[in-house]
């Protein structure tokens, strides 16, 4: 209940008409809004051209946005309806009861006994890739791994989706319509002038022909799937089986191409990026390589891994997640505040927008010591039960938690295993790499490795 007591949080008000637009659009917006916190507290507020934003930084006050009143906090953002218009209304975008059916449809084709159905999918695209680094090592020729990454992660969403439905054209036009895609809605995002983004004719025309043709693919497969009488081990065919508690209807084409949109994009950008980061930490700080070397050769020799294989990796995955805590794929996220709120002593007003940073979280000095340091071994069970649970939301929190986190870690610590069993990456240059933050964080101007054979 709001009271007199709540108080209005304070921050910089910026220029007329456009407020903080700037600081908020600049590769700087981190430092930026952890300058906020340091200045105004907890939680701070700026105008950002009509809107009013809050920014929330302490894992309390996320916990009741993210879980107690996630009614109040939607996904009615600017940012998100730039997903909308690739994602359409799928798990990702949805709000309120359509959320739910989605979600309640979805769910069951991510849980950790699915996933292990496609971990051979997961092992046979890394072993191809491996298979073509050989080449190049043999050749002595540098690689960009943030790139290769990329080009992997695709792969392993394309096929955990299609098994082989796809022909060769089709899994070419995928690579080479995806970055494009996802450049222009990250411009578009960080960038909120809908009426600038109405000049942009040339690049509108081609975004959508870039859309329409992802889309031909996956209706194409689709329609195909609905007359096959095969059986298929993939995400779509769990999607196309999954029915509705009580009706039992099943999602229908449209709902079935924003799911699978939504998981080529939710799901191998984020992945990717993490993974760019940890070769980046591996080759910096080699007693970290050391321990994973050590690990993967006592648990797996010179073996293909197995679902079962996962929870003999513990150190490789604690690596993973430290990556994650330093540089989290996706490093703010937005909500719409719907109602007038009282978030701990603060008042919120509705109509504003709330953001969130893992990124800010994760170095939260009363929560993590030391947190500029990579140290695994944060991750160890006991510190883990120990840690608000809210101060570490690389996959985000709550009801709307991702829901390709098990994915994604299994994706994560077997590109590790299986690379570790054949090559060292060492980083060509001794400069540091730089963050390049637009809605998720990469690393600026690539990874460029040379291979070491082991
Ligand atoms: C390291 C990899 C990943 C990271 C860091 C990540 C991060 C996130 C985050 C932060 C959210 C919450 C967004 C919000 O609350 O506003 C989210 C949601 C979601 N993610 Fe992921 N994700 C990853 C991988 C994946 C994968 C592999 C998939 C699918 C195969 C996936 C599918 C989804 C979906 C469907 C949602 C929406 C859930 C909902 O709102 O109910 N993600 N992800």
């Amino acid at each position: 209940m709001i009271t007199t007591k709540h108080i209005t949080p304070k921050g910089p008000s910026g220029y007329p008409i456009i407020g903080n637009l700037f600081k908020v659009a600049s590769n700087q917006r981190l430092v930026w809004l952890q300058s906020l916190t340091e200045q105004y507290g907890d939680v701070s507020k700026f105008q950002l051209l009509k809107k009013e934003v809050y920014l929330v930084n302490h894992p309390d006050l996320v916990r009741d946005l993210l879980v107690k009143k996630v009614d109040n906090y939607t996904k009615r953002t600017v940012a998100f309806s730039v997903v909308r218009k690739v994602l359409g209304e799928s798990t990702f975008t949805a709000m309120g009861d359509v959320w739910k059916r989605k979600r309640q449809l979805v769910q069951p084709s991510f849980h950790k006994t699915k996933i292990s159905n496609l971990t051979e999918i997961m092992t046979d695209t890394i072993e191809e890739m491996l298979n073509d680094w050989e080449v190049v090592c043999d050749k002595k020729e540098t690689i960009d791994v943030a790139d290769a990454m990329m080009r992997l992660t695709l792969s392993v969403v394309v096929r955990a989706l299609f098994s082989t439905a796809l022909t060769k054209e089709e899994v070419q036009t995928v690579a080479n319509v995806f970055t494009p895609i996802l450049e222009e809605a990250s411009t578009r995002a960080s960038y909120p002038l809908k009426f600038l983004s109405k000049f942009r004719t040339k690049q509108n025309a081609i975004y959508k022909k870039n859309i329409k043709q992802l889309d031909d693919i996956i209706f194409r497969i689709i329609k195909d799937r609905r007359t096959s009488t095969s059986t298929h081990n993939d995400l779509l065919q769990m999607l196309m089986d999954a029915r509705e508690e009580g009706t039992d209807d099943p999602l229908t084409d449209q709902e079935l191409r924003d799911e699978v949109m939504t998981v080529f994009i939710a799901g191998h950008e984020t992945t990717a990026n993490a993974m760019s980061w940890l070769w980046v930490i591996l080759s910096q700080q080699s007693e970290f390589r050391e321990k994973v070397e050590k690990e993967v050769e006592e648990a797996l020799g010179k073996r293909t891994p197995t679902a079962a294989d996962f929870p003999k990796l513990p150190h490789s995955l604690k690596v993973f997640k430290e990556t994650l805590r330093l540089y989290p794929p996706v490093p703010i996220l937005p909500r719409n505040v719907e109602q007038d709120d009282a978030l701990g002593d603060y008042l919120i007003k509705g109509g504003g927008e709330v953001l969130f940073s893992p990124y800010l979280l994760h170095r939260l000095t009363d929560f993590w010591e030391n947190p500029e340091t990579f140290d695994p071994e944060r991750f160890e069970r006991e510190a883990e039960r120990k840690r608000h649970p809210f101060a570490y939301l690389p996959f985000g929190g709550g009801p709307r938690i991702c829901l390709g986190n098990n994915f994604a870690m299994m994706e994560a610590v077997f590109i590790l295993a299986m690379t570790t069993q054949r090559f060292r990456l060492n980083l060509i240059s001794d400069k540091p790499v730089e963050p390049l933050i637009t809605l998720t964080t990469r690393p600026k101007g690539g990874v460029h490795v040379r291979l070491e054979r082991r």
